[in-house]
């Protein structure tokens, strides 16, 4: 069984949406099981030794981050488990593990890409290998997918509404077909390194 662990903080659930739509992408590839991990249950290790679901991070073989954006970059959240990592990264423990990441915010620019970059460069650091989102600009409507034209990670926008509403409809489509890119992706990389 292929994991593929989804990493995300969400202040007000928007960027969960995002999220729950990567997780249902993946899950249409056979043989792929995605996890969904809120930052709340990665503690760092001065609160309790890097209990919570830790494991499921080691035990996927990608992990996806995402984050909304807040004042132009990571949200404090997510930094704070970037930071907890840091025990694992002393021994490489998720090298070659693959990595992507996704980032929503308010405005359609909003500085977004300074996001992924954290998120990327983060990655670098434990030598993982990264996923780019790999679907074409389809156009600037909210049904449109990847009308931000992102190609490093998945990016939403959502308007001041509730989770219900916004992400729009092609945001969210946008990020299954990068859920499903990414089992796709996984599956054939764990496929090579056995064979
Ligand atoms: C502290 C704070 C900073 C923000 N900074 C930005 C920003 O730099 N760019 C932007 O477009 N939106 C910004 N926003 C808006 C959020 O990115 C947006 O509301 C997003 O949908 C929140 O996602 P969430 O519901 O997952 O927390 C900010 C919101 C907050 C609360």
């Amino acid at each position: 069984m292929t994991k593929i662990a989804i990493v995300y903080h969400s202040g007000f659930g928007h960027t969960r949406v995002i999220a729950e739509c990567i997780a249902r992408g993946a899950a249409e590839t056979d043989g792929v099981h995605a996890v969904i991990v809120a930052a709340e249950d990665l503690p760092s290790p001065e609160d309790k030794d890097m209990a919570g679901k830790w494991d499921e991070l080691q035990a996927a073989g990608c992990i996806v981050f995402g984050c909304p954006t807040y004042m132009g970059s990571i949200t404090a959240e997510i930094k704070r488990v970037f930071e907890a990592s840091s025990s694992l990264w002393v021994d490489q423990r998720w090298r070659d593990k693959l990595a992507a990441g996704f980032t929503n915010a308010a405005a359609t620019s909003g500085d977004k890409l300074n996001t992924l970059q954290d998120i990327f460069h983060f990655c670098m650091q434990h030598s993982m290998i990264w996923v780019s989102q790999g679907v074409m600009f389809g156009g600037p409507s909210e049904n449109d997918i990847n009308r931000m034209g992102s190609y490093m990670g998945c990016m939403a926008q959502s308007a001041d509404d509730s989770p219900e509403v916004t992400p729009p409809p092609g945001d969210r489509q946008t990020a299954e077909l990068f859920g499903k890119r990414l089992a796709e992706i996984t599956k054939q990389f764990e496929a090579g390194a056995t064979a």
